[in-house]
C-alpha cells in the first residue's frame, strides 16, 4: 500500500502575524460595538427612569444632574473607545511596520546578493568561454628539432637520431593535422600514421599516397581549421613562412653544432616567450643533450 505523502507547507511568520492582527481587530471592533450597545441601553434606561419619575412633563431627557453626568460619562468612554479602536489602533503599530520593513529589506538584500553572485558567475563563465575561444584560435603549432646553430637537416635528411624526441613528436602530433613542405614529405618513408598529412607544393599535379596536397601554407591551415591544434612539421622553407601564423613553437633544442644545408629561422625574443623547458642529458640512447622548450607568441 502506498500513501500519498501530504505536501509540507511552510508557515510564513508574516502571514501568522497578519492573521493574529486581523483576529485582534475583529475582537476590538466587536468590543466597541458591545460598548456602544451597552451605552445606548444605559442612555435609554436613564431616559426611561427620568421619564418614569416624571421630573419634567415636556419630556426633556437629561434635565437632572445625575442623568447628565451619566450621559457625559458614557459618551466620554465611548469616544475614548472609538478613538482607541478606529484611530490609534487602525494598523499593527509602528514597531510592527518597522519590523516588516527591515524584514523586506533583508529579503531584498539577500536577493540582490544572489543576483550579484549570478552575475559574477556569468561574467566568469563568459571570460572562461572567451579564454577557451582564444585558446582554440591560438593553436597553430610549429614543431621542430633544431641544433644550437639552428641546423635542421642536410641532403633532405635529419642529422641526428634522438629516440625520446621522436616519442615527444609522436605524442604531441598524434590525432592532429601535420602540415609539411613537399621536400620534408619526401624525406620520410611514407605519410605519418594516425595523423592527417597535408603536403604543400606549387606543383598542381603533385600527389602522394595518404596525403592531402595543397598549393599554399594558407590552404593547408584552412584545410586543418577544424583541428584544435594543427602542427607545422617543416622543413626550413615552410617554418620561415609559418612563423607569422603560429601561436606556439614546440622546439627540441639539440645542444650541439652541425653541418647542415637547412636551417630554422632565428626565434625573436621580442615575439616569442619561453613558457616551459625540460632538459635531457646525453646517455647511451641519446648521443646529444637536448631540451624540450615551449615558446608562446607574445600578444601584440
Ligand atoms: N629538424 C627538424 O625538425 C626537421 C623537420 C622537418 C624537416 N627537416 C629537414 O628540412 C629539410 C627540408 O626542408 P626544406 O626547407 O628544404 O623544404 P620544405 O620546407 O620541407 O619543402 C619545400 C617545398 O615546399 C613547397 N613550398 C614551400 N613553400 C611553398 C608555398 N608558399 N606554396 C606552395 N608550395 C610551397 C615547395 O614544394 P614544390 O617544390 O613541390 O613546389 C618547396 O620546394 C630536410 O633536410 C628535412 O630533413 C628537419
Amino acid at each position: 500500500m502506498f500513501f500519498k505523502k501530504k505536501p509540507q507547507t511552510t508557515i510564513n511568520p508574516q502571514q501568522v502575524a497578519l492573521v493574529e492582527h486581523a483576529q485582534q481587530r475583529i475582537s476590538q471592533k466587536r468590543g466597541f460595538n458591545t460598548h456602544l450597545l451597552i451605552s445606548l441601553f444605559l442612555l435609554f434606561f436613564a431616559l426611561v427612569l427620568n421619564f418614569a419619575f416624571g421630573y419634567k412633563a415636556d419630556f426633556r431627557p437629561f434635565n437632572s444632574d445625575w442623568s447628565i453626568a451619566l450621559a457625559a460619562l458614557l459618551g466620554l468612554f465611548l469616544v475614548v473607545h472609538f478613538l482607541k479602536v478606529y484611530v490609534f489602533h487602525s494598523f499593527m503599530g509602528k514597531a510592527w511596520e518597522t519590523k516588516q520593513m527591515d524584514f523586506l529589506l533583508d529579503k531584498q538584500a539577500v536577493k540582490v546578493e544572489k543576483l550579484k553572485r549570478n552575475l559574477d558567475k556569468e561574467a566568469a563563465l563568459k571570460a572562461s568561454a572567451e579564454w577557451e575561444r582564444e585558446k582554440q584560435q591560438k593553436n597553430i603549432t610549429i614543431i621542430a628539432a633544431v641544433a644550437e646553430n639552428n641546423a635542421l637537416g642536410k641532403d633532405n635528411k635529419l642529422i641526428w637520431h634522438l629516440s625520446d624526441d621522436l616519442k615527444h613528436f609522436k605524442n604531441l602530433t598524434k590525432g592532429h593535422h601535420v602540415i609539411m613542405g613537399r621536400k620534408t614529405f619526401e624525406s620520410m618513408p611514407r605519410a605519418l600514421p594516425n595523423r592527417t598529412n597535408i603536403v604543400i607544393s606549387r606543383n598542381p599535379s603533385y600527389s602522394a599516397e595518404n596525403t592531402h596536397v595543397v598549393k599554399s601554407l594558407e590552404a593547408a591551415l584552412a584545410f586543418a581549421q577544424e583541428d584544435d591544434r594543427p602542427f607545422i612539421i617543416g622543413g626550413g622553407e615552410i617554418y620561415r613562412q609559418a612563423l607569422t601564423y603560429a601561436d606556439c613553437i614546440e622546439l627540441t633544442r639539440v645542444h650541439d653544432h652541425f653541418d647542415a644545408d637547412t636551417f630554422f629561422p632565428e626565434i625573436d625574443p621580442a615575439v616569442w616567450r619561453e613558457v616551459w623547458r625540460e632538459n635531457h642529458d646525453k646517455d647511451e640512447n641519446h648521443a646529444h643533450a637536448f631540451s624540450f622548450i615551449r615558446y608562446e607568441k607574445i600578444d601584440s
